[in-house]
């Protein structure tokens, strides 16, 4: 998808859709016989979300309106969403180029920068499709190859700045979904390792794998312990970008390539969908394409364990007690909960680092999707600063974080009769347990625990997404990157 910023008058522009976002209640900016009569009847209105396609008289052959609501409610994320459902509409039609135009009601207060910046990363999500592993995909449309945002002469030059930073957040986005979709047959932890050892290729910094051997000289007795029921070796996966001065950012995302609960074993039912366990592992990849593009000056690295969690004869039972790479002994409870387990060897690897922050991102826990359903990410952390400011990060990217509470009394969730700690509390507050049990790991550093199992993909298509992998966490790793890098 190749984008562009123009200032071409809306009458004058050739295209074979003209997308238009307009306010609720004021008129759009181009003038057409069939789209003031829909107006004028009332018909439409520009609520969110509501759409009118015309076939107009102009040079445009059509012209679609995609409302946002009210000129009070409109944020970066209304903007966004309506570049989605346009792009969504293109890919559905067929059409190959897509030319946006953001009425100045509809702007909601937005700078041309941010603006551009998001409608990229909309069309970026609406025109994704995946077809890749069909031979015959049934009534196949051609990709959308160009996208064209149209200003105002004055709003030129900040647009193209925008525009840039949203195509290399639609590159981490794309990236990031298809890793997602591959299936446990393709994406196994050594073709996650592959994947990275590439994008350290293609853009210049250092990627580090860890073998199974080099993992257990490390002695990562946590995450070895998942992998041993399976026969696809493990990896422990280290990126090193470094674009500035100082201590590093640590992006730590778990890649459990497929999840089957090993001896604790799964229902039967989705369990397909366990393929999106390396969901925060995609993520964390994601912002490193989105880093190698853009070249911020910071320095961020990237640590991922990857492993499949299969039952097996040699799989890990439940009441086994394993050493971590901390030190801390743990005693496996329920082996489903094997997430925590990778993601404690490699927070407790992260030191070495004395990271400036750590991140870690996640599809923890089933208990999130209970408690936020499939709207926020469940966030909990040990600093009260860094939390707000992924929070904020959140809230720009349009993934949205709502904080729960790590009070000391959860702590008793994890008490084991025979070893240090233990890998479930049980029933209650599981999100809680989840990052209770990480924290036990994290070692006086600044920290943030992302549990994205409600939001790394979606069961169902929306106006504005596809169904399957949502790509999380790599516009909020982006957001929060840039800010820190001071861009
Ligand atoms: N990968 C799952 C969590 C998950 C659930 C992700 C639903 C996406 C959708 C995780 O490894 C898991 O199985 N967690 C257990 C923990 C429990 C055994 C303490 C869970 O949530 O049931
Ligand atoms: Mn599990
Ligand atoms: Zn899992």
């Amino acid at each position: 998808m190749k984008t562009l910023v123009s200032t071409r008058p809306l009458a004058s522009l050739e295209t074979p859709l003209l997308a238009v976002v307009v306010a609720q209640g004021s008129a759009p900016p181009v003038q057409d016989a069939s789209l003031d009569r829909a107006i004028a009847s009332g018909d439409y209105k520009g609520k969110k979300d509501e759409t009118l396609l015309v076939y107009g008289n102009g040079k445009s052959s059509r012209i679609l309106l995609v409302g946002v609501g009210k000129p009070g409610d409109i944020t970066r994320n209304s903007i966004r969403r309506a570049s989605a459902i346009a792009a969504r509409r293109a890919r559905g039609l067929g059409t190959k180029a897509l030319a946006v135009a953001v009425s100045q009601e509809a702007r909601g207060g937005l700078g041309a920068a941010e603006l551009a910046q998001v409608v990229v990363e909309g069309a970026a999500q609406g025109g994704w499709q995946f077809t890749e592993l069909k031979k015959q995909p049934e009534d196949p449309k051609p990709e959308i190859e160009t996208v064209e945002l149209v200003v105002d002469a004055p709003d030129k030059t900040a647009a193209e700045a925008g525009r840039r930073i949203g195509d290399a957040i639609a590159a981490g986005y794309l990236f990031t979904r298809n890793l997602q979709m591959q299936p446990g047959n393709v994406c196994t932890p050594s073709y996650l390792a592959e994947q990275a050892r590439k994008l350290g290729a293609a853009h210049g910094f250092s990627v580090t794998i860890l073998d199974k051997a080099q993992i257990k000289k490390e002695g990562m007795g946590a995450l070895l312990a998942v992998a041993q029921g399976s026969a696809e070796e493990p990896r422990f996966i280290v990126l090193e970008y470094q674009g500035g001065s100082g201590a590093p950012v640590a992006l730590i995302g778990k890649g459990v390539t497929f999840d089957s609960g090993g001896i604790s074993i799964k229902p039967a039912l989705n369990m397909e969908d366990m393929k999106f366990d390396k969901s925060g592992a995609t993520a964390v990849l994601g912002a490193f394409e989105v880093l190698g593009r853009l070249k911020p000056k910071i320095n961020v690295v990237g640590l991922i364990p990857a492993t499949e969690n299969l039952p097996s004869g040699t799989a890990i039972k439940p009441g086994d007690v394993v050493k971590s790479h901390l030190g801390k002994t743990i005693e496996i409870i329920n082996t489903d909960a094997e997430g925590r387990l990778i993601l404690c060897d490699a927070l407790s690897y992260a030191r070495r680092y004395k990271p400036a922050a750590a991140i870690d991102v996640a599809t923890l826990t089933g208990a999130v999707v209970i408690a936020l359903g499939h709207h926020a990410i469940g966030m909990l952390g040990n600093d009260e600063t860094l939390l707000a400011e992924v929070r904020d990060a959140g809230e720009r990217a349009g993934e949205r974080c709502w904080p729960l509470p790590l009070w000391e009394e959860y702590r008793e969730l994890l008490k084991s009769d025979v070893a240090d700690v233990r890998n479930s509390g049980g029933r209650s507050a599981g999100t809680i347990a989840g990052a209770w049990f990480l924290r036990e790991f994290v070692d006086s550093f600044p920290w943030v625990h992302l549990d994205i199992a409600g939001t790394a993909y979606l069961e169902g298509e929306g106006a504005a997404h596809a169904k399957g992998p949502t790509a999380i966490g790599v516009r909020l790793f982006t957001e929060f990157l840039l800010k820190r890098a001071g861009a």
